[in-house]
């Protein structure tokens, strides 16, 4: 077939797909050309324009390296990250809701025993977590893995700091004892900008928003058995809630921020005078079988 235009071209790639094997493959390299076609002949782009685009995806690639994940924050701050998040997390209505993973997720973190303080660079105001990890019949979990993360006290992840991934801090992972419970000690993270210096910062602007996250903790919890959780606890009363830039906010996952009177937390733990307490009971649905 030759000679195509702009009523038989979307047809013509489509035609050009009947030889695909791969069921899913075949349906997901369909979809693509139906929506992009459709999306082109929506906005019938300038040819500056669509140069622009395809600069504007180069860019974005070319500011990945081994900290920066440009094209995660695009698929972040495009929505597409939660809407991927909400279709694959379809759990009942008792489990913890979950949220996006973002780019500051690092694998490698090391282990620390119950209790520890994991801010090693930051003076920031004291913060202990002290969480619970249950089943959906409210039987705690012994032994679940807890990874968390989050920013200093003026909103930067270990990892934007120069010495990049050698000296991780505010990140850690835990196992709950006994009872299901775990809790540590580090800073009280503050709101933040996502990473603006790049393509994803000049969209922001040219769509006239703002880069900010609410204050925040990270956590991605697992235990044999179970679904693995990622989610964030967010503190009250920030300003961003109802703007998070990435649109990660669930109520659910929302919890005071509360002062801690005296020398010993809500849990019994042992602390400095005018620490911060963040609490959260965490609930794993069942591992489904699929
Ligand atoms: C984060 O919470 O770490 C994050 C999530 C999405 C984009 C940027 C940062
Ligand atoms: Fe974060």
């Amino acid at each position: 077939m030759r000679n195509f235009d702009e009523d038989n071209i979307t047809q013509a790639v489509l035609d050009r797909l009947s030889g695909c094997t791969d069921p899913r493959m075949r349906r997901i390299s369909e979809a693509l050309v139906r929506h992009l076609h459709a999306f082109v002949k929506e906005i019938e782009p300038s040819e500056e324009e669509w140069a622009g685009a395809i600069t504007f995806l180069t860019r974005t690639g070319q500011m990945c390296s081994d900290t920066r994940q440009e094209f995660i924050l695009l698929s972040d701050t495009l929505g597409v990250s939660m809407l991927v998040d909400a279709i694959n997390h379809r759990f009942d209505e008792g489990a913890t809701q979950t949220t996006v993973l973002g780019p500051f997720y690092v694998e490698e973190a090391r282990d620390f025993p119950l209790g520890a303080h994991i801010a090693h660079e930051s003076d920031g105001p004291g913060l202990i977590v002290e969480g619970t990890i249950e089943d959906s019949r409210g039987n705690p979990i012994a032994g679940a893995l807890i990874e968390t993360w989050h920013a200093d006290d003026r909103g930067f992840y270990d990892v934007q700091r120069d010495t990049g991934k050698s000296a991780l801090d505010m990140r850690a992972r835990f196992h709950t004892d006994q009872e299901g419970r775990f809790w540590y000690r580090s800073v009280v993270p503050a709101a933040y900008p996502i990473p603006n210096d790049g393509p994803v910062g000049a969209m922001l602007d040219a769509q006239g928003r703002h880069p900010f996250r609410p204050a925040h903790v990270h956590f991605k919890l697992s235990a044999p058995g179970f679904e693995t959780i990622v989610t964030h606890v967010f503190i009250d009363g920030d300003p961003y809630l109802d703007s998070d830039v990435v649109f990660g906010v669930k109520d659910a996952l929302i919890t005071n921020l509360s002062r801690i009177e005296g020398r010993v937390s809500p849990g019994g733990h042992e602390v400095e005078s005018r620490t911060s307490l963040i609490a959260y009971r965490f609930v794993l649905p069942d591992k489904t079988i699929s």
